[in-house]
């Protein structure tokens, strides 16, 4: 692409200001900003204050498998999912791109160090829970790790001095998930230099067209990979490659599963796993109406009781039909640093734009089937969102300690 083309590009899209000061460039410079202007997809970046593509459709219940019903059939799809395990069909998915702005640590979140009489690292705390599964299966299942532009050095150094703790390296893979540019309230994209764009990590909705962009589709074929187990990098309890989901989700012929807990009570801020005109979908606690929040299913409780803990298995072939054009876009304000009008850097300290995000949540509603699979919250939710108070540093080490886990 030339200046010309450049330019051609971002007239289409309103968006020549972000040529300003190309003339002062070095060629170097000059260079990288055309190539960036190039990658972006400034198609994406609809600003919506009258956004109507995250509309739901008619909301019904989905029944959960409990863990009653689970605990019936545990030895049954244990020893499924462990066969899929040692056949290779398993793999894990870990979202670690985001920024973690919340715990407020400069480093990537798996990074944090959560021990009090020895280091206890939020990745150890993760790969012990998968070699659990190893020594269970006798088998090793591949890693997939996603990181974004902004932590993909220090998370793959750190996990490299740390000898991935003592997960087998030729099992790890990482892939490096796509930017958006962040923009203004109009629509208008910030400059972070007046070579470059402000960008940020693209939501965690996009983690398998990255993985298929940077080459990793490779792996799976070559390994015959049939399954995978996407997870948030900060609960620290959360079983992954669960043999015993993994087979009820194979036993129950569904595309997807997702685990989830019973709510701690109606208003709690997890999604509930429900059906959207008759497709699987998540509704967020936000968007529950007093009648969902009152309905109850036949056996007098509440409907819409259960809450995804971003731990969902796919089936991959059915990922392979599903584009991100069909993910609604997540617009979320934020604090964007960038370049002013007089070209000088900026950190503002409220709220000045946005970013745009695509939600895995949002994959749920792509496939036909998908199991909601209970868990005991006190065993496998300790998800670590802020240093202190809810979902936090504190009531993760409180759940480590009740579970056992020396810290
Ligand atoms: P969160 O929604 O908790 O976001 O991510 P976050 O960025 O980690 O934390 P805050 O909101 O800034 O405090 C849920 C999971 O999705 C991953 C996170 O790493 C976490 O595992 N994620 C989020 C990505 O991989 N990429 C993203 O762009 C966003």
């Amino acid at each position: 692409m030339d200046y010309g083309q450049a330019y051609g590009k971002l007239e289409q899209y309103g968006q020549q200001h972000v040529l300003k000061y190309y003339d002062e460039l070095t060629a170097e410079q000059q260079q990288a900003l055309i190539k960036q202007i190039e990658t972006t997809d400034f198609g994406k970046l609809k600003y919506c204050k009258d956004n109507t593509t995250n509309k739901k459709g008619k909301i019904t219940p989905l029944t959960a498998m409990e863990l009653d019903e689970i605990r019936k059939n545990r030895e049954e799809y244990t020893a499924a999912g462990l066969k899929a395990i040692r056949q290779g069909k398993v793999a894990a998915v870990l979202l670690a791109g985001g920024m973690g702005t919340r715990l407020g640590s400069d480093e990537p979140k798996g990074m944090y160090d959560i021990g009090i009489t020895k280091e206890v690292y939020i990745f150890q705390r993760l790969i012990e829970n998968m070699m659990d599964v190893v020594s269970q299966a006798d088998a090793w299942f591949h890693l997939f790790v996603m990181t974004s532009d902004k932590n993909h050095e220090m998370t793959t150094a750190f996990l490299e001095e740390k000898n991935y703790f003592g997960y087998k390296k030729e099992y790890v893979h990482f892939f490096i998930q796509d930017m958006v540019p962040a923009s203004d309230y109009e629509g208008k994209v910030y400059m972070e230099e007046k070579w470059k764009i402000a960008t940020s990590p693209n939501g965690n909705g996009g983690w398998f067209s990255s993985m298929n962009k940077q080459g990793l589709l490779g792996v799976i074929k070559d390994a015959g990979i049939e399954w995978l187990n996407v997870f948030a990098v900060d609960n620290v309890l959360q079983r992954i490659a669960d043999p015993c989901f993994i087979g009820a989700t194979i036993a129950n012929g569904c595309a997807a599963g997702a685990k989830v807990v019973k709510k701690a009570f109606p208003d709690e801020g997890v999604g509930a796993l429900c059906l959207e005109d008759g497709r699987p979908s998540i509704v967020e606690y936000y968007e529950l109406t007093d009648e969902m929040k009152k309905a109850k299913n036949e056996l007098g409780e509440p409907a819409y009781n259960f809450g995804v803990i971003l731990n969902y298995l796919f089936k991959e072939s059915v990922l392979e039909g599903i584009t991100d054009e069909r993910f609604p876009l997540h617009i979320v304000e934020k604090q964007i640093p960038h370049i002013d009008e007089d070209g000088n850097y900026t950190e503002p300290d409220k709220p000045n734009g946005y970013k745009y995000e695509t939600l895995v949540l949002d994959m749920i509603h792509q496939v036909d089937s998908c199991l909601p699979y209970e868990v005991e919250r006190i065993h496998e939710f300790a998800p670590i969102k802020n240093p202190t108070g809810v979902d936090s540093v504190d009531t993760a080490r409180e759940l480590c300690r009740l579970n056992g886990i020396e810290l």
